[in-house]
């Protein structure tokens, strides 16, 4: 066996998304950032485009972050749809991590690589970093809620026209013991295809 195979499963299986609320005030270095992303970039990727961007925000950038998620959604929700408590979330929750990553896919030029291909791509990317993550003992939570997907949101991580922004990584030191995930057997999922 070229890699000890029974501990690169358990790194799968037990990457679990932990809340930013479970995370303790343990820092996470920007050392470690550094190793994720550089196991980020090893994901495969169709004509090598490399198409992922990840903008990380930590120290006083975590505030701006959380600042600019609060009065965004203030700003583009009616009035009678404002929802205070998710305004607080939108506001508080960012302050419960110190490293937030935008993880954004970055549109080639030519487009040549179709668009699926190039997010796919991005999510092999985020998948590698929480593995790493796991190895480390730090827990990981992709939020794509608020106002991800907003044109506001666009301009604030100064993206391209054709580029998206998939979603923010949360790292954290959990305060609890780490969580137990769950999933259907394979039976569920495949079909075999033997003839
Ligand atoms: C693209 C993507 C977006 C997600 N967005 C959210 C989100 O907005 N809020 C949330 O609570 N979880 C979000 N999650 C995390 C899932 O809820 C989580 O992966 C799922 O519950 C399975 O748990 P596990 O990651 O511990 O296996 C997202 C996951 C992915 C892949």
């Amino acid at each position: 066996m070229k890699f000890n195979v029974s501990e690169i499963q358990s790194v799968i299986e037990e990457r679990r998304t932990i809340k930013p609320s479970q995370f303790k005030s343990r820092k996470v270095h920007k050392e470690i950032v550094e190793k994720l992303l550089n196991a980020a970039k090893w994901a495969p990727t169709h004509g090598l485009t490399q198409p992922w961007h990840f903008q990380v925000f930590m120290e006083e950038g975590i505030n701006r972050f959380a600042d600019f998620q609060a009065s965004t959604y203030k700003t583009i929700t009616p009035k009678e749809a404002f929802n205070k408590s998710k305004y607080k979330k939108l506001k508080d929750r960012p302050l419960e991590s110190s490293v937030i990553i935008a993880l954004c896919m970055k549109r080639q030029e030519s487009q040549k690589i179709p668009e699926i291909e190039e997010i796919q791509s991005v999510a092999c990317a985020v998948q590698n970093m929480s593995l790493l993550a796991t190895a480390y003992g730090i827990g990981t939570y992709w939020g794509s809620g608020g106002v991800t997907y907003t044109k506001q949101m666009h301009s604030f991580l100064n993206l391209g026209k054709n580029d998206k922004c998939l979603g923010f990584l949360y790292l954290g030191y959990p305060s609890i013991d780490w969580p137990k995930g769950q999933r259907k057997p394979i039976e569920y999922f495949t079909d075999w295809h033997l003839k």
